[in-house]
């Protein structure tokens, strides 16, 4: 796969960070949970962060991949999901969102195993001779 794996890591962190603050946000009836599961497919791979926190509303969803948007007052700055989306979108990929007051939330990140050349800014990996 050709990418550039620290923005790409920094992407998946926003959203892993974000789950985290809705777990701890209000206290719950069950313990909290974070999953991140991947999938590899024939010209894509998955990633998907799910959370049983205190999830979003309407507004919030449609929302929150605006530049300082932010619920958390002084405790966010509304970058984080603006510049995953920007990483996202510069590798070929994609990013969805499904979510529900008290119902936690599910990201779903879709990346091109090859991205496009011309806006992924990666180092191609070097050929791989064949004998
Ligand atoms: N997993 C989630 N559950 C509930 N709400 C979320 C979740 N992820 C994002 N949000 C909502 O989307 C908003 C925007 O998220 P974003 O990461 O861009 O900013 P932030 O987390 O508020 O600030 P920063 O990332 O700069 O610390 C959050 O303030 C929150 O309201
Ligand atoms: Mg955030």
């Amino acid at each position: 796969m050709t990418v550039d794996a620290d923005y790409l890591q920094a992407a998946l962190i926003n959203i892993l960070d974000n789950a985290v603050d809705a777990c701890l946000k209000e206290p719950h009836d069950q313990p909290p949970r974070i999953e991140l599961t991947t999938a590899v497919q024939a010209d894509t791979v998955m990633f998907k962060v799910s959370d049983n926190g205190v999830g979003m509303d309407h507004e919030t969803r449609d929302r929150l991949f605006t530049l300082f948007y932010s619920t958390k007052e002084r405790k966010g700055t509304g970058l984080g999901l603006f510049i995953t989306k920007r990483i996202v979108e510069q590798h070929g990929g994609s990013i969805t969102v499904e979510s529900a007051p008290g119902k936690g939330s599910v990201f779903t990140v879709t990346l091109p195993k090859v991205p496009p050349a011309a806006t992924a800014g990666a180092t191609p990996e070097p050929e791989t001779p064949k004998d």
